[in-house]
């Protein structure tokens, strides 16, 4: 594997997750496939679970790993070509992302998208810069429309912990204050969509997404509707993907609540973190016994590890 920016990368969904649960059991098997290779982490945005699951799953394979923080310790990006660099820009991405693949064999970047012009966002014009220029095997930590390593730990987590072969999984929309991406909602949706699950999406009117995503998914504006028999419900907030990145009401009658669970198959519920506490989901369901988030959180580095290793056996 040379690119992991989307499940499109991924020849066998079935197998990487089986590969991961593998990993899990036995996570030093493979400490001699890194020895002597360097994984550079780029972020342009902030990270716990990402940056800290990404390198532990590259210590676990023996890769030395290197983290910078481009937006507070880098210099200042230019990303267009062609332009006379006299402003706040300092270096351009082609000589950054350049230098960056002479010191690594594998590169990781985060790169949010802005969610003002989205014709910039969903082109991916960044991540596909760093891709273009740094010439090495890159895995996207979150780019501006996906962010497949959580999605591929959400898979893993449901297929650990399913009780029917083919369970129904909920994604729902849940309130916040600030305009927040579609990148892990698109993604999921993208998984979900190729794996073996009964999917629906729940939303407010509005608050569609992008349908390249959602292709095989039920699409429903009834939260009740949807969590009916739900085996596992993942919870996100996202911003309207029309008018591109706005919030268009506060909806806080969609945050789930253990009074909503009662309609559910004794549902799981899943959220990618970071979660507000009593906007998005309350604490009983946080503190509650259905909740898996941070078991989720853990199997973000059996994720990391699986995409890593293929990487790594390409090299
Ligand atoms: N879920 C996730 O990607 O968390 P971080 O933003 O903390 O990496």
């Amino acid at each position: 594997m040379k690119l992991f920016s989307s499940v499109n990368d991924v020849a066998d969904i079935n197998a990487l997750v089986k590969e991961a649960l593998k990993l899990k059991q036995n996570p030093y098997a493979n400490q001699d496939l890194g020895k002597n290779k360097t994984l550079a982490l780029i972020f342009l945005n902030p990270s716990l679970r990402t940056r800290m699951s990404t390198q532990k799953a590259a210590l676990n394979l023996g890769m030395n790993v290197m983290v910078l923080n481009i937006d507070k310790e880098g210099w200042a990006l230019e990303l267009r070509d062609g332009v006379i660099m006299d402003g706040s820009t300092v270096e351009h991405i082609r000589e950054a992302a350049g230098v960056m693949g002479q010191y690594a064999d594998i590169i990781g970047v985060r790169s949010f998208p802005g969610l003002r012009n989205r014709e910039e966002d969903y082109s991916e014009m960044i991540f596909n810069k760093f891709v273009a220029f740094c010439k090495v095997p890159v895995v996207s930590l979150e780019s501006a429309t996906r962010h497949p390593l959580q999605s591929l730990a959400d898979l893993i987590t449901i297929e650990e912990l399913k009780t029917t072969a083919r369970p129904k999984v909920v994604l729902t929309w849940a309130p916040h204050i600030k305009p927040l991406p579609q990148a892990v909602p698109n993604s999921f949706a993208e998984w979900m969509c190729k794996a073996d699950v009964d999917f629906t999406i729940a939303q407010p009117k509005g608050y569609e997404l992008c349908a390249d995503f959602t292709q095989g998914a039920n699409i429903t504006y009834d939260q009740d509707e949807a969590l009916t028999g739900a085996d596992f419900i993942y919870v996100k907030n996202w911003s309207a993907y029309e008018p591109y990145g706005n919030i268009l009401g506060k909806n806080e009658e969609w945050m789930l609540t253990n009074e909503k669970l009662k309609i559910t198959n004794d549902a799981k519920v899943m959220h990618c973190l970071p979660v507000r506490r009593n906007l998005e989901l309350s604490d009983e369901i946080l503190d509650g016994p259905n909740s898996v988030v941070v078991h989720e959180a853990g199997n973000r580095v059996w994720a990391a590890q699986a995409v890593l290793k293929q990487m790594l056996e390409s090299l």
